[in-house]
């Protein structure tokens, strides 16, 4: 049996990034055989950058969304709030206290942001710990993320291999990493990497009006209507051929370059192709979030299952540190 796990932190509603990058591929390798999955809402992860308890919580229930509506499945995936099983900072206190300061000092998380250390919390700088804690609490083997993680699932796994060396014994279980080469990173619409933290996502579940004002504000270079131009420098290709089937994506590339096609046009097949793609998901997410209660429900369930693993797993973290 092979666990997988991973998280998502509850700061907005995930965007096509996520989706792509995380949601999707995780769904999918969650239907292998064999396979058990937990899937979870990062929150103590949010608190590191959101500090508003009524957006905390409208991202909890939006995460939470948008994971049902692309079709998991809470009776066979464990599904939960990372706050609703708080054994997890137990554990966090533990591995930080076996963590060298200079690895997290080198964690891009914290360097990007680390160049005014008054504006930086402790938790940005702990972020790593609380992220191995989430991962080996589940003695998990395989997390699937995205590129930009890779350097927390190094960390995670030199914690945990330098624990076990430490106290003698193979406590926690080394996880990998799977990263999806096809997918790697969905440019924003100002052809940064997609993040909540820059602004430039592109929300899928907004209304009609609201999804078509973010898809035509992607910004081009300023090549007229009748102009060739190269598919492979423009932001809504890039996005375009990351949604759309081989056929869609090469009659917009025939279109880019034979010119007479412009911008406007191309972003208006990029919105006719994600309402295509996800009518139901839009559907679904929207019928979700005016329902919570249901929700709520269906975090529970898998609340319990968690708890009951992460217990076993202190109980024997305790033992081997004498804290039993
Ligand atoms: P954000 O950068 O918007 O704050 P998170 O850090 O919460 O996103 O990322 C959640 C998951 O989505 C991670 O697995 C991350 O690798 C993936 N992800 C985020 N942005 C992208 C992107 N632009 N392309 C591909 N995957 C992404
Ligand atoms: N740090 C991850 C991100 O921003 C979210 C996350 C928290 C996570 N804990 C995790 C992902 C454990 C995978 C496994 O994307």
């Amino acid at each position: 049996m092979t666990r997988i796990l991973t998280g998502i932190q509850s700061t907005n509603v995930p965007h096509l990034g996520n989706i792509l990058g995380a949601i999707l591929p995780a769904l999918e390798l969650s239907k292998k055989e064999n396979t058990e999955s937990l899937l979870f809402i990062a929150d103590f992860h949010a608190l590191t950058s959101i500090k508003n308890p009524a957006l905390i919580k409208e991202s909890t229930m939006a995460v939470a969304a948008a994971w049902l509506a692309f079709g998991l499945d809470s009776t066979k995936t464990i599904f939960y709030r990372q706050s609703k099983v708080p054994q997890v900072s137990e554990l966090t206190w533990y591995l930080n206290c076996y963590t060298p300061f200079p690895m997290l000092a080198n964690a891009h998380s914290f360097k990007d942001k680390g160049e005014r250390l008054s504006d930086v919390n402790v938790g940005l700088f702990t972020y790593p710990v609380l992220m191995a804690a989430d991962i080996l609490l589940y003695d998990v083997h395989k997390v699937p993320v995205g590129k930009d993680q890779m350097q927390h699932l190094e960390i995670t796994a030199d914690i945990a291999k330098s624990f076990n060396h430490k106290v003698g014994a193979d406590v926690f279980v080394i996880p990998e990493a799977i990263v999806d080469d096809r997918v790697m990173l969905v440019p924003g619409i100002d052809g940064q990497k997609m993040s909540k933290s820059y602004n430039n996502f592109i929300n899928i579940f907004l209304p009609e009006k609201e999804l078509k004002k973010i898809v035509m504000s992607i910004v081009t270079d300023s090549k007229g209507l009748e102009e060739s131009k190269d598919p492979s420098t423009d932001t809504i290709f890039k996005i375009f051929k990351l949604l759309g089937n081989e056929n869609q994506t090469e009659e917009l590339r025939q279109n880019y370059i034979k010119g007479g096609f412009g911008y406007g046009h191309a972003k208006n097949a990029l919105l006719e192709l994600i309402l295509d793609n996800y009518k139901e998901q839009r559907i679904n997410y929207n019928k979700l979030m005016t329902n919570t209660s249901a929700l709520e429900k269906e975090l529970a369930i898998g609340e319990a299952k968690a708890s009951k693993i992460a217990n076993e797993k202190l109980k024997h973290v305790r033992q081997v540190l004498g804290f039993n």
